[in-house]
């Protein structure tokens, strides 16, 4: 059994993160989104049990994805799995050197977890969880980006702000 993690904040999910999940859908028997527990990027808008939700909320019509939360080293969290292969999106050239970092590191600290990379449709290549919450908390048209019931969330959460 091929198994696939697909880690990130996912705060919250997006088009672009859906359209990876998709396609990776058909190379793997199973896909783990990952949910990190990470506080690196400072407060979350949502809370991890909302981005969970809001996860298998998108994802009704796929068969074989689990969604998850992780916390600790990723690759450590891939060998409790069962998994050999950790799924990042590449987005635009820029996302490539941090993404390259972090796919030699993890390598070197399992050497037997490959990073696959894929690249999302590129009507997507220039969104971000960021981006789409700055569009949205200024009232702007995100229905583009994201699934309609995040796009809920997020006018629900910017209502009272
Ligand atoms: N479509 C749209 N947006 C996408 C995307 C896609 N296909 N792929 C990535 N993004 C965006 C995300 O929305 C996110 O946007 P934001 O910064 O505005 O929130 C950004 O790209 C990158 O985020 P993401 O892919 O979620 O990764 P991350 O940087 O939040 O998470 C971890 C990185 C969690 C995978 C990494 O920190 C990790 O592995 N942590 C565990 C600890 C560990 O093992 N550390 C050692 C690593 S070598």
């Amino acid at each position: 059994m091929k198994i696939a993690i697909y880690p990130g904040s996912y705060d919250p999910i997006t088009n672009g993160h859906l359209d990876i999940i998709e396609r990776s859908s058909k190379l793997f028997d199973k896909i783990i989104v990952a949910v990190a527990r990470n506080a690196e990027k400072g407060s979350a808008l949502f809370s991890e049990s909302e981005r969970i939700t809001m996860i298998n909320k998108s994802i009704t019509h796929l068969k074989n994805i689990e969604v998850d939360l992780f916390e600790g080293l990723l690759v450590n969290y891939a060998a409790e799995k069962n998994a050999n292969a950790i799924i990042r999106g590449l987005r635009a050239l820029s996302d490539f050197e941090f993404e390259f970092k972090m796919a030699l590191m993890n390598r070197s600290l399992k050497e037997e977890i490959s990073t696959v990379f894929m690249m999302p449709h590129e009507k997507y290549t220039h969104i971000s969880s960021s981006l789409v919450k700055e569009v949205a908390s200024l009232g702007g048209d995100v229905s583009a980006y994201v699934p309609q019931h995040v796009e809920d969330a997020l006018k629900e959460s910017f209502s009272g702000k």
